[in-house]
Order: structure tokens, then sequence, then C-alpha cells
């Protein structure tokens, strides 16, 4: 038998072992006069007086079936009685819908089945929202009923997207010879990384496993044991604020390779992503981009820039140094700079939403938001412009092709809070404006982060990426001196503006183990507590490896076109990290706590 079943094949083995000869999606004029079964659900009734049309769904299609008194004889009283959603086996024969019936927007729309015989399997209560494509019902509803929600073609839809996805990267990386290999679930709790999950343990009281944020650890420990090639469809669990592209359960297609470098393993993922992307239709051209995390944030002042649209960010400090608007002269002073970006085509923008737009500004950070607009007749409307020369004001309509129109929008202080909050407004605009094209698409690859960034909260640096990545050879020397300073072999995945996936190469000394763990303050002892497996494993011979996780949810989610994870998984959590359906998380009994020696404390 061959691995791969063609479209035909799958559908012969689908008809063969079920109570159908076909789907609901599968008769076309082809099939007039043969004799079918077919199973699903009432999608609509109709009772034309005489004749009753039933649309017969089941998540291939929409097939009508015709009650005719004439033919069905004395079963046509169950089309009288059939309700939405009651799923029903009927038998009939396949004819051609009468010609002004025809329904070309459905693909089984040229026929109808003429019913011989019907039995009703199931009845069904009337379902709180209709289940049809388009529906405004909220989405909490929408989870509460997640199965009857799953019924409509669009959610249906989005799963077989995601199988399709999913099945082309799990099958291009078995053929490139990768073994796919299970990592625990109930592993230990590490001390870097977003908040865990905690499992408590029975058989040793008072302590408590961590479901894995992803099986970063072990698979390294894969390839210190040799296996060169590993993946695992991995499902990884984190504590975190939820978000449209956030879940806390959330799967990555979890890639992990010995003796690569960076460009190895970048080249491979095109590679197998050109596959999948071919798998689903998607014809996009490759090789990726390559951009420096530095210029990303310097121009789109973000480390998953969208580059679907311009607007980029401009430094314009050289031209307001020592100006007489406070703001900006006394931010280059303090070692800061001044950014700009055009908003084109916003010069018409009223006040009140451009104080809006200010008011976003502070949200993310800024104290403020200047801002020139230059009107469609040429007149500027700033509060700011009386502070600058003729001068200045032509080299900054030069610098930005500031033409009638726009609105040129300002930010000052350090170079990392300017970049992020002209990031967001950005952004912002461009979602006001429509400034993305619908249905396009942009991947590039965001590569050499920096190794460490300073945490202000904690006083101290941290991993940008994970404390594994190995420090670029040239910045070895300045771990301990100017952490800072470390750039990192490390490669972000973005699509659309959103990351979907990153990785890097791995240390794979104990020597630079222990200084990176060092440089993030950990001490021998938390060393070698947390990590003592680790450190043991890179002594025995550990290979130089790397890899990647993929976000399969975000990947799935931009290519199907949707704004939220939720919509391509199956049984999403809500942004207060429940499920209606089932209300998790619950209670425990005391009986379960009293097993676990645990006293809740609320
Ligand atoms: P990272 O933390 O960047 O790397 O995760 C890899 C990818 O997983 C996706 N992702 C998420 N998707 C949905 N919900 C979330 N809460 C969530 N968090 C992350 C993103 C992201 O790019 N072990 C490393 C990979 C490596 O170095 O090989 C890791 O987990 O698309
Ligand atoms: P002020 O002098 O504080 O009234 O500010 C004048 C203008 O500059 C207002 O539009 C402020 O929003 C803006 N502004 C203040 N601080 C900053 C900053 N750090 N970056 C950009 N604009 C700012």
């Amino acid at each position: 038998m061959t691995v791969n079943l063609n479209d035909a094949q799958k559908q012969e083995f689908l008809n063969k072992y079920s109570f159908h000869t076909h789907t609901c999606g599968q008769l076309r004029e082809s099939d007039i006069d043969s004799t079918v079964t077919l199973c699903g659900w009432v999608a609509k009734r109709r009772d034309h007086g005489g004749l009753i049309f039933v649309d017969l769904r089941d998540c291939y299609g929409v097939t009508q079936c015709v009650f005719d008194p004439d033919i069905i004889k004395d079963k046509f009283v169950l089309g009288e009685q059939m309700r939405p959603e009651w799923v029903i086996k009927v038998n009939g024969f396949v004819r051609h819908r009468p010609e002004d019936t025809a329904n070309d927007n459905l693909a089984t729309g040229q026929i109808e089945v003429v019913l011989e015989d019907c039995e009703i399997l199931n009845k069904s209560k009337t379902p709180p929202f209709a289940i049809e494509d388009g529906i405004d019902t909220d989405e909490n509803t929408r989870m509460k009923w997640r199965y009857l929600d799953i019924r409509r073609p669009e959610v249906t839809d989005a799963l077989k997207l995601r199988d399709k996805v999913c099945f082309a990267l799990r099958n291009a990386l078995h053929n490139r010879d990768f073994t796919e290999v299970e990592t625990p679930i109930l592993a230990k709790s590490p001390p870097e990384g977003a908040r865990d999950y905690i499992v408590p343990s029975r058989v040793n009281q008072g302590c408590f496993y961590a479901l894995p944020q992803s099986p970063q650890l072990f698979k390294q420990l894969l390839m210190d044991g040799g296996m060169k090639r590993y993946y695992q469809i991995a499902r990884c669990f984190r504590d975190e604020d939820l978000r449209a592209d956030r879940q806390p359960e959330f799967t990555q297609v979890d890639i992990e390779m010995s003796f690569v470098n960076q460009d190895d393993i970048t080249d491979l993922m095109e590679d197998i992503l050109q596959e999948a992307f071919g798998a689903i239709g998607l014809d996009y051209s490759f090789p990726l981009d390559k951009v420096q995390y530095s210029e990303a944030m310097d121009k789109y002042g973000c480390d998953r820039p969208d580059r679907r649209f311009g607007m980029l960010l401009q430094d314009v400090s050289d031209i307001f140094e020592g100006c007489g608007f406070k703001v900006f002269a006394s931010a280059i002073e303090n070692g800061g700079v001044v950014k700009a970006i055009n908003a084109k085509g916003c010069g018409a923008w009223p006040r009140a939403q451009i104080d809006k737009l200010g008011e976003y500004a502070v949200e993310c950070g800024a104290k403020g938001m200047a801002w020139i607009q230059v009107k469609e007749d040429g007149t500027v409307n700033s509060p700011i412009v009386k502070f600058f020369s003729d001068e200045q004001i032509a080299t900054l309509k030069e610098r930005l092709n500031v033409e009638n129109g726009d609105l040129v929008v300002f930010g000052a202080d350090k170079y990392s809070v300017v970049c992020e909050v002209l990031g967001a407004i950005r952004l912002r605009i461009a979602q006001i404006c429509e400034l993305i094209p619908k249905g396009t698409h942009d991947l590039c690859w965001v590569v050499n982060f920096p190794m460490f960034k300073y945490d202000e909260d904690a006083e101290r640096y941290t991993a940008e990426h994970h404390p594994f990545t190995r420090v670029l050879d040239e910045d070895l020397d300045k771990i301990e001196s100017d952490p800072a300073a470390c750039g990192s072999y490390s490669y972000d995945l973005v699509m659309d503006g959103f990351e979907v996936g990153g990785g890097t190469l791995r240390i794979h000394t104990p020597e630079l183990q222990r200084r990176v763990l060092h440089a993030i303050s950990l001490d021998d002892e938390t060393i070698d507590e947390q990590f003592g497996f680790l450190m043991n494993a890179l002594s025995f011979g550990a290979p130089p490896h790397g890899g990647i996780a993929l976000g399969l949810d975000r990947l799935v989610m931009l290519l199907g076109g949707f704004d939220s994870i939720r919509d391509v998984i199956a049984f999403p959590k809500t942004s207060s990290a429940s499920d209606p359906m089932s209300e998790a998380p619950s209670e425990v009994s005391k009986r379960q706590l009293k097993e676990l020696s645990i006293k809740l404390d609320l």
C-alpha cells in the first residue's frame, strides 16, 4: 500500500469503512442515477407543500435530499418531523436538480438525492446558535458549545487546514530522516523562562513536576544521545497572560539537529516550509531574507517586523540636536534619540484622533507623542512646529518624504523606548488606515539577537532566547565584562508581523554553559541543582547542535487568514485561561488534596 494516498483513494477508504457510500460533499453530475447512502446532520428543512427538502451536512459538505411522498411512501412523515441537527441515514438515487434550482455555490449543487429510505439515528435539541458560517455569536457562547461550533464549515475547515499543514511538515521531516521522539510532560521546573504549570506529586509528597514550556533540554539531551535529527509535534505549556496569539497550551513543531551551523538549519526549514505551503496550494518565493535583529529594531521598532507596508522609523536626531524644543533637545543630550514616522494620508485626522494615538503611545511606554500635521492645502498644524527653523522643517520633510496630507509622529527618549513605541504606533496606524493588503504574506528571518537582556525589575541579566544559546564566537570574551554587547547564534522566523518560529545554536561545552549561567546570576549551587543533568551530559562528549521550534498554531492561523490562534485550536482556552465547556480549571475534592498533603490558603 502506498503511504500517501491521493484524494480519490482516501475517499474510497472513507466510504468503505462506514455506514455511507458517499460523503455529503462528494456527489457530482457523474453520479447521476446511482443509488447512494448518506449520513449526516440536518442543516435545513424546507417544506414546499408536497415535497420536503433537507440539506444534509457532514464535515465534507452539504447535499440536498428530497422527500417525495410518491417515492418514500410512509416514511414521508419523517421528513415532516425533521428538525435541525437531527442525525439521519438516508438511501436514495442521485438525479439532476431541475434547471433553475441548481446552486453553483455548492460543490454538490447540480444534483440532489431523491430518498427511498430514511432512518433517524439521533434527535437534537434546538442548538443555541445557528450551525452555519458567518454567525456573529459571541466567542464564549461558541466555546461553551464548541462541539456544535465545530460542525460549522468554517471551523471544520480550519481544523482540516491545521491537519494538512501539520501532516505536510511531519512528512517533510520524516522524509529527511528526522526521528520523532516523545519527551516527558511531567518534567522538572526550570528556574528560567515563563511561569510554569506545576503538578503535585502524590508519591513524592511536597514535590512538584512542571509541565514543559518546550522540550528544549530533552531535545538537546537527545543530541547528546547521538540522535542527530529529532522532531516532535510537541505540546507546550506556559502560564502567561493570554493574547490572540498566545494560549496556555500550544503546539510546536520542535526540531533539533547536530553537526550543523545556523544556515544549515534555516535552509532546511525553508525547504520544509516550501513543501508544506505547496501542500495547501500556497506558492511563496524562497529563499527568505535575513534581517539583522538590530536592523529590525531600528527600522520597524520590533523584532518581528511586518514588512508588508512601509512607514519605516527614521532617525532625525541630527536635525533637532540643540533645538528649542526641550523634549527633543534633552533626549538627545541625555544620549537618547529622536525618531519619526510619516503616516501618509493622515494629514486630515481630527485632533481627537491624534490625541488618542498619543494616549496609546503613553500606554506603550512613551512620555508623550509629538506630531506635525501637513494639511492637504499645505498649512502646517502642530503644537511644536514653532520651535523649529524653516531649515529644520525642510530637512525633516525631505528625509521623511513629507507631502501635503501627511502626519509625522515623533518619539524622543532612550533608543530602545523610542523604537518600541514608534514600532507599536506604526502598526496601529497601519491597522486604522488598512494599509496591509488582505491575503498577502511576508516571511523573513530575523537573525543575530543579543545574547542577554537586562531585566530592570530583577536587576540582572536574563537570556534573550534561552540560556542554552551559543554566544557569537567573536563575543566570547565579553560574557563577563559586557554581557549587553554579546550577540548570539539565533534566528526567529517571522511571518506577517508574528513570530512563528525561533531557534538557536546551542552551547555544547560545560565550561561555556557555566559561564553563561553565571552571567544570568545563577550561582554554582543553583546550576548544579537545577541543571546538573545538563552539565553532566555536556561533559560526556556533547556534539555541536542547534534547532528551532515552529509555533504551529500561529503558522496555521496566518495561513488560514484568522485573527486568533483560538480559531485553529479545537478546544482552546478563553483569555482567562479557562474552558467554558468543561469548566476547567475547577476545584478538586478534599480527598484529592489530602492525598497530596495540600492545604489551600485562599
Ligand atoms: P520559543 O519560546 O520562541 O522557543 O517558542 C517557539 C515558538 O512557539 C510559539 N509560541 C507560542 N504559541 C502560542 N502560544 C504561546 N503561548 C506561545 N509561546 C511561543 C511561537 C514561537 O516562535 N525551545 C525554544 C525553541 C528552540 O530554541 O529550539 C522555544 O520554545 O511561534
Ligand atoms: P510638552 O512640552 O510636555 O507639553 O510636550 C509637547 C508635545 O511633545 C506633546 O505633544 C507631547 O505629547 C510631546 N512629547 C512629550 N514627551 C515626548 C517624548 N518623550 N517623545 C515624543 N513626544 C513627546
